[in-house]
């Protein structure tokens, strides 16, 4: 049977580590309030007009790339996900495709938030599993800190979310390691909840207060206007109490699936990778499961919340600190903006 292995995996994070007290110089915050509610104590963020998503998903897929022994000759597909991209269009995959100097290869762009990982990596699964491609680049990189409000009234979104990028190189494989299965889930019910809207395309349509004042004009106009900027409108939105009391139910529903799918259960888990959104939320996914302290990986301590690529960051940093060995058991999962969230199971 073929399956879907990580054949090479590399991160990359910015230089610039921005402590907790660095943003309580700038916002009515603090080191304390922080680390209660978040576990964060620091987070990096990227070299201003340096680092971008597109270079920072390059920089984590040189190293997965040079880990898996291929080159970009070798690369046939090619997959990005992000919900910070470099433009509105097009997508960073093409962006990614022409600074690797890869084939006319096909570049897909995969906008799932934190579940974006989870989600690319089980499209991948396909495209192996059927034998379309053998050598498939997953880059996921964030660079929210060029993007966010700095001011107190953004701060229970600022405070949380760090930039970097993550990448694997998915090949299959016929020894019995690699991707057992993936499950995927959606429900927009509650969309805005946990949003970026603006600037959109929406044209207030889902929420009437976000309905744009229509300059004097027949046509355009309500993609960007000046009252969103005015207003400051154009920042992510979170209700962090909804986020959390969603997320703690749904990690460990989709966990399980995972491992029912393949009989297994929580103590034969060596890995548990969970997306780090908020230390608090995995501890209690953790309890939720009954697993050990040393079968759970958390990093949100040293980077924060970097949405897609919190996965990949922390399976590459996992598996660079001998925490992940061949043949070991690691369960992927994630919780996110949509709401989406989705599992992935694999024998490493
Ligand atoms: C964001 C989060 C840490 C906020 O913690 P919380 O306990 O829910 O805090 P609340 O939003 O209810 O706010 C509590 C108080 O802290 C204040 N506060 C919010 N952010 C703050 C900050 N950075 N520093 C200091 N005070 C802050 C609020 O203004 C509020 O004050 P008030 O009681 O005077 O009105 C938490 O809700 C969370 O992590 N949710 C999940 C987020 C998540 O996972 N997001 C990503 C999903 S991919």
């Amino acid at each position: 049977m073929t399956r879907t292995r990580i054949a090479g995996i590399g991160m990359y994070v910015p230089q610039n580590v921005v402590s907790n007290d660095a943003l309580a110089s700038v916002m009515d915050t603090s080191d304390e309030w922080i680390q209660e509610r978040t576990g964060i104590r620091e987070r990096r963020y990227a070299t201003r007009f340096e680092d971008t998503t597109t270079t920072m998903g390059v920089a984590a897929a040189k190293v997965a790339m040079e880990r898996a022994n291929v080159s970009p000759s070798d690369i046939d597909f090619v997959i990005f996900a992000t919900l910070s991209p470099d433009y509105y269009f097009p997508g960073c995959g093409v962006l990614a495709q022409r600074l690797l100097g890869l084939k006319e290869i096909g570049a897909l762009d995969i906008r799932n938030q934190c579940s974006g990982f989870i989600y690319a990596l089980s499209v991948a699964d396909q495209f192996i599993k059927t034998g379309m491609y053998k050598n498939i680049l997953l880059m996921a990189s964030e660079t929210h800190s060029y993007g966010l409000d700095f001011s107190t009234r953004g701060r229970n979104v600022s405070v949380i979310f760090g930039d970097g990028a993550g990448a694997v190189v998915l090949q299959p494989s016929t020894d019995g390691r690699g991707i057992l299965s993936t499950h995927l889930h959606s429900d927009g019910s509650e969309a805005e909840m946990l949003s970026m809207i603006n600037p959109g395309f929406h044209a207030g349509k889902f929420v009437a207060a976000k309905k744009p004042k229509t300059p004097q004009q027949p046509f355009g106009g309500l993609f960007i206007t000046k009252d969103l900027v005015e207003n400051d409108d154009v920042y992510p939105y979170m209700d962090g109490q909804l986020v959390f009391k969603k997320a703690i139910v749904k990690l460990p529903e989709v966990i399980m699936e995972a491992l029912n799918a393949s009989n297994y259960r929580p103590s034969d888990i060596h890995l548990l990778i969970p997306h780090q959104a908020n230390l608090r939320i995995n501890q209690m996914v953790q309890h939720a499961l009954r697993l050990r302290d040393d079968q759970v990986y958390n990093n949100i301590q040293k980077f924060g919340n970097t949405t897609a690529a919190s996965i990949p960051i922390a399976l590459c940093e996992a598996w660079e600190n001998g925490r992940v060995q061949d043949h070991d058991l690691v369960c992927l999962a994630a919780f996110g903006s949509g709401f989406t969230w989705g599992s992935a199971l694999l024998k490493w």
